[in-house]
């Protein structure tokens, strides 16, 4: 949460920077800021709200100079004002700092600041580092920083400037991510490479309690005793304009079209000419994968969503028994994992604190960790003793659409190799599987092209006071799925239930009209759903029912049928998601919201 953009080159810092936070803003929307470095000047501009308020509050003033830092909040300590919001500064306006993350021993170091004379000016923990600047400065701003890291309880991300230094950001990181952006003439620092994409594709990974030195020559990274230390770069293939909104209102709804698109790249080169699976990427041995005794999927979210739907997959080709558990619960409960557990941590950003923590914790017990994420170079990715890359593009709405896409095509992929390698399934039928998953970009594009309805039905429901979603065997987490889309988008209070629950206590919801959506496409449990419908339609409720095409089982008692096209049962989460998220969008849309940028959320969520 927070993002953060440092730059030092030839450009007008204001623009690269203001750039990339506009790219950043999914992380935290509470503020936002900027500190220009303009001759000998440091000029801060901060402004409570969205990103949007700065540019206007600017928008007059001359801020030029081409060293710069910005920073978007997603406010922690003290209340998202404009004196809340970062930059912060030392006692003589010669420092800057944004902050992403928390200093857990804030209290003690402000006791200290005050006693010897600094003045508070903000609620904020992230002061103490610009007046500890203040304090230690003596020429070498890293070696400042350094020594500050050393005395920080917490997580963080610190980017910091001085009116002394003209060609120099620092940044330190502790937990959370730090991209560093490798130009020619030119350097930058950010959350996550969007943060730079506009101006360079090399980026360079940074570790745990390092310490870089942006100059516009070059970069120099060291460890807290001022080491200098390697890292490898890499090339990001991230397309620009996938994270732009290419003529749509929202993000989110141009990620929804390009849910086709993310399932054609995650299952691309991953197969062989004989129509099997290469996973060379498990980094596991066949013999390990046969050894495997048990399978844990965490993750959170929508993540967690998918890891249900990798369970009946695993479960079904594999005959593994499959557990997915909340990441933020997972570690407290002193989960039995071994040697001979593969854990799967699903996350897009591959930066949530919960899942990065379960991972370690997991790894600690010495399971095998496949980090299943959409963002090359996250923590998640490093820390992990294996990746799966999703491909799903960058994802810019905080509701997750194409990336759940990608991660339900992943766990199907990985799912079908274990089967494979095992020899659960014989080859015929992986192959049979592996056909079938080919052909769903073409089906999705197929349910995406029928949305029409979804959207008049999205306008009749604007002013639900709360809504049902119902589901079974797979259904089931697509209807989580659809009640936290609804939930988070339009602010209207949803569940998701497994259909068969229902009658245990939630059916004392109903009321004369209140919608409900039944997941019902064909599959072996068709009847026990048609059942449901029924049970819930006696009650009043308003039915609303995503039923296969040419199933006329549940027409009778259905107010709305929503068609998909047929599929084979375990894959049609990758159809049946797709209605609810327009749905979602678009009540939010006709109730006046942001639907990018949904109220006290953060893409990315790194605080536990
Ligand atoms: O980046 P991650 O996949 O780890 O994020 C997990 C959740 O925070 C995320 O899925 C969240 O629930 C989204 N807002 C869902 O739309």
């Amino acid at each position: 949460m927070c993002g953060i953009v440092g730059y030092v080159g030839e450009q007008q810092a204001l623009e690269v920077v203001l750039g990339g936070l506009r790219r950043l803003e999914y992380r935290g929307y509470d503020s936002a800021g900027v500190a220009i470095l303009s001759g000998s000047d440091l000029l801060v501009e901060r402004k409570a709200g969205k990103l949007a308020n700065l540019e206007k509050a600017i928008s007059e003033k001359e801020l030029a100079g081409t060293l710069g830092i910005g920073h978007t909040r997603w406010a922690t300590h003290g209340p998202p004002t404009d004196r809340n919001a970062h930059p912060h500064q030392d006692c003589a306006g010669k420092v800057a700092v944004v902050h992403n993350g928390t200093i857990e021993n804030f209290e003690v170091l402000v006791r200290g600041l005050e006693e010897r004379g600094h003045a508070r000016r903000s609620d904020t923990d992230t002061e103490v580092v610009a007046h500890l600047v203040e304090e230690r400065y003596d020429g070498d701003l890293a070696a400042t920083v350094r020594s500050i890291c050393k005395d920080l309880e917490g997580s963080f991300v610190l980017v910091v400037a001085h009116q002394d230094e003209p060609d120099l950001v620092v940044a330190a990181r502790r937990n959370l991510p730090l991209v560093i952006g490798l130009g020619d003439g030119e350097n930058f620092v950010g959350s996550d490479v969007t943060a730079f994409i506009a101006h360079t594709r090399e980026a360079r990974a940074v570790d745990q309690d390092q310490v870089v030195e942006v100059r516009r020559s070059g970069v120099v990274v060291t460890d807290l005793g001022g080491t200098v230390v390697d890292g490898e770069t890499y090339h990001v293939d991230w397309d620009t304009a996938a994270a732009e909104k290419g003529g749509h209102e929202f993000f989110m709804l141009k990620e929804i079209e390009e849910q086709p698109a993310a399932v054609r790249e995650t299952l691309g080169g991953r197969m062989q000419e004989d129509g099997l699976l290469h996973l060379d990427e498990l980094s596991m041995s066949d013999d390990d994968i046969r050894q495997i005794e048990q399978v844990v999927i965490i993750a959170c979210g929508s993540s967690y969503h998918s890891g249900l739907v990798g369970k009946y997959a695993i479960e079904r080709w594999c005959r593994l028994p499959v557990q997915v558990e909340m990441a933020s619960e997972f570690r407290y409960r002193d989960p039995v994992v071994g040697r001979s557990t593969l854990v799967i941590a699903i996350s897009q950003s591959g930066e949530t604190a919960d899942t990065l923590e379960a991972l370690r914790h997991a790894r600690a017990q010495k399971a095998w960790v496949l980090a299943v994420t959409n963002t090359v170079g996250s923590t998640v990715s490093r820390e992990a003793d294996a990746v799966f890359y999703t491909r799903g593009g960058p994802e810019v709405a905080v509701a997750s659409t194409k990336a759940v896409m990608a991660q339900l095509a992943a766990v199907y992929v990985v799912g079908l190799y274990l089967a494979q390698v095992r020899g659960t399934r014989d080859t015929d039928e992986v192959r049979a599987h592996l056909a079938d998953l080919l052909e769903m970009p073409d089906l999705i594009q197929e349910v995406l092209d029928r949305m029409g309805p979804v959207r008049q039905l999205a306008r009749e429901l604007q002013d639900a006071e709360r809504v049902l979603f119902l589901g079974r065997h797979v259904g089931y987490p697509m209807a989580l799925e659809g009640a936290l889309k609804l939930k988070e988008l339009a602010y209207i209070s949803a569940e998701g239930f497994p259909a068969g629950e229902i009658k245990h206590g939630p059916i004392a919801l109903i009321e004369e009209g209140t919608p409900v959506v039944v997941l019902a496409p064909r599959h072996a449990l068709q009847a026990k759903l048609v059942n449901n419908v029924q049970e819930v339609r006696a009650r009043g409720a308003r039915t609303i029912v995503i039923a296969t095409d040419g199933d006329e089982s549940v027409t009778p008692y259905a107010d709305t049928v929503i068609r998909i096209p047929d599929t084979k049962s375990l894959l049609t989460p990758l159809l049946t998601i797709v209605p609810m998220q327009v749905l979602s969008a678009e009540i939010a849309r006709a109730r006046g919201l942001d639907v990018d940028q949904p109220r006290n959320l953060a893409k990315s969520v790194t605080v536990e």
